[in-house]
């Protein structure tokens, strides 16, 4: 038996996009994603989150079915598009949704993690020019003001902002998230304009005391695939890109020298930087969110990879710039989404944080896998792949609390199955099966394990099956 510190916070994670559906419910606004995800050609079969989980109107039901689960502590995203009215006045209503929420949860012993800010940009403010005006930073400190104002006295864990690399290099750059653009400078910009709102929202937090502030970042750790110079110097650049340009602005107030002089030709790129930036930026926090799905593996090497190795669907145009592709082994087993799955490098990228940026308090606030589940005729959903990669997850979390990271607790992703982003209703990552047309949930095999982990306070290894790889399962799914 594997046993957690006392008092971990074991819980599951959401946001609201992806769930919440009544896009237009008690004067919601729409947002960057409303636009998106109806633009043709944009989601997998033309999805949207227009109902979702409906989690709006089945709230009370869902805090019932967290409360079964026994969850400590329950991560959800509070929509900007509720919030606030064009002119930034508040809107009551959708302050009243999350009061609500918050204290429902209060109420069944479950500590609310509010993220204030995951990928949905009103569209009024993406019309102004969104993350490349300079602006739309001060508009998020707004909206982070008037909700830590209203709800400070039920919510105490905030986020910022959520995985900024992915916002801003997937919506920029690659083009495969909102806004939808592909220019590298412009994803830069976005960046260090998303960190700026981060660190302005979490003064603001901090100056109306309003609780613990932190954001969520997502990391890769990025390995080359052989020893090779090229290869590592593409590793270090990727890990510049992926990793180091969020890590060093929070934690050290500037920008990796490397990727800075990589990308110094590129407009708007850095030159958006301005006097007093990074001292906002860096603003100290009270813990950091950490989400990990995989760990990178790259090349440097143009032409045919060796024989055991191919490339991975994670390899996009940014990497070519840079002069390195994603790779794999050909045995390396991956999600039903293509991602790599790589617990052996969780540990590694746990101690590394601490060792390199803050000995601070970690909360893992997404970790999860993509699968097709299915119903079976029992009306059963067996999902024993789950429990494995939550299994050796949780061990890998559990070697860095021992290595003495301070890991306070584990929020896997997902509560229930939601609207994965561009990939819509597709990949499957809840501990819940969402039946999208009857609304109905039905707890799977891994929602009756993870009741027991979070009971017991520890593991129960062995794995629910042999850990082998099942490339062809994954290639026939994807
Ligand atoms: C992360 C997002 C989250 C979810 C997971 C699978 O990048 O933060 O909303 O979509 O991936």
């Amino acid at each position: 038996m594997i046993r957690f510190p006392e008092g971990f916070l074991w819980g599951a994670a959401t946001s609201a996009y992806q769930i919440e559906g009544a896009a237009s419910a008690d004067g919601r606004r729409p947002s960057v994603w409303d636009v998106f995800a109806h633009t043709p050609g944009k989601t997998f079969h033309g999805q949207t989150g227009d109902i979702a989980c409906d989690h709006y109107r089945r709230w009370e039901q869902d805090l019932d079915l967290m409360a079964e689960l026994g969850l400590k502590a329950y991560r959800f995203s509070i929509a900007w598009t509720r919030t606030t009215h064009e002119d930034g006045r508040p809107n009551q209503r959708g302050l009243d949704f999350y009061r609500r929420l918050a204290e429902g949860l209060r109420d069944r012993g479950i500590v609310p993690f509010a993220t204030l800010y995951h990928f949905d940009l009103p569209q009024s403010v993406e019309d102004k020019g969104g993350w490349l005006n300079r602006d739309t930073a001060y508009r998020l400190a707004e909206h982070a003001q008037v909700v830590t104002g209203a709800l400070k006295d039920t919510v105490d864990h905030w986020m910022t902002i959520n995985e900024a690399y992915v916002e801003s290099f997937l919506g920029y750059a690659t083009g495969e998230l909102s806004p939808g653009h592909q220019d590298t400078g412009e994803a830069l910009a976005a960046a260090h304009h998303l960190l700026l709102g981060h660190g302005l929202s979490a003064q603001t937090i901090r100056e109306g005391n309003a609780g613990k502030v932190g954001l969520a970042t997502s990391l890769s750790p990025v390995h080359p695939m052989t020893q090779a110079p090229a290869d590592v110097a593409a590793a270090r650049l990727v890990d510049g890109v992926n990793n180091r340009l969020f890590l060093d602005a929070i934690f050290k107030g500037t920008y990796p020298t490397d990727v800075q002089e990589r990308y110094a030709d590129l407009r708007p790129g850095f030159t958006v930087v301005q006097d007093r930036d990074m001292e906002v930026i860096s603003t100290p926090l009270d813990f950091f969110g950490l989400n990990f799905y995989y760990g990178r593996t790259v090349t440097g090497t143009d032409g045919d990879l060796p024989s055991g190795w191919a490339e991975t669907p994670l390899s996009t145009p940014v990497e070519r710039d840079l002069g390195a592709r994603d790779v794999v082994r050909t045995d390396q087993e991956t999600t039903v989404m293509g991602w790599p799955i790589t617990p052996n490098v969780f540990t590694e990228i746990l101690c590394r944080f601490k060792t390199d940026f803050a000995d601070i308090p970690v909360y893992i606030t997404e970790n999860g896998v993509s699968l097709h589940d299915q119903v079976s005729p029992e009306g059963v959903v067996h999902d024993p792949e789950r429990i494995d990669f939550l299994t050796l997850h949780l061990n890998a979390i559990h070697n860095a609390i021992a290595e003495g990271v301070q890991v306070k607790g584990y929020l896997t992703w997902s509560l229930m199955d939601n609207f994965e982003w561009a990939q819509g209703y597709g990949p499957r990552f809840g501990l819940t099966y969402v039946d999208f047309g009857t609304q109905r949930r039905i707890p799977k095999t891994s929602f009756h394990w993870y009741r027991d982990v979070i009971a017991r306070n520890g593991l129960n290894p062995p794995l629910a099956r042999p850990h082998e790889p099942d490339q062809e399962e994954a290639k026939q799914h994807g």
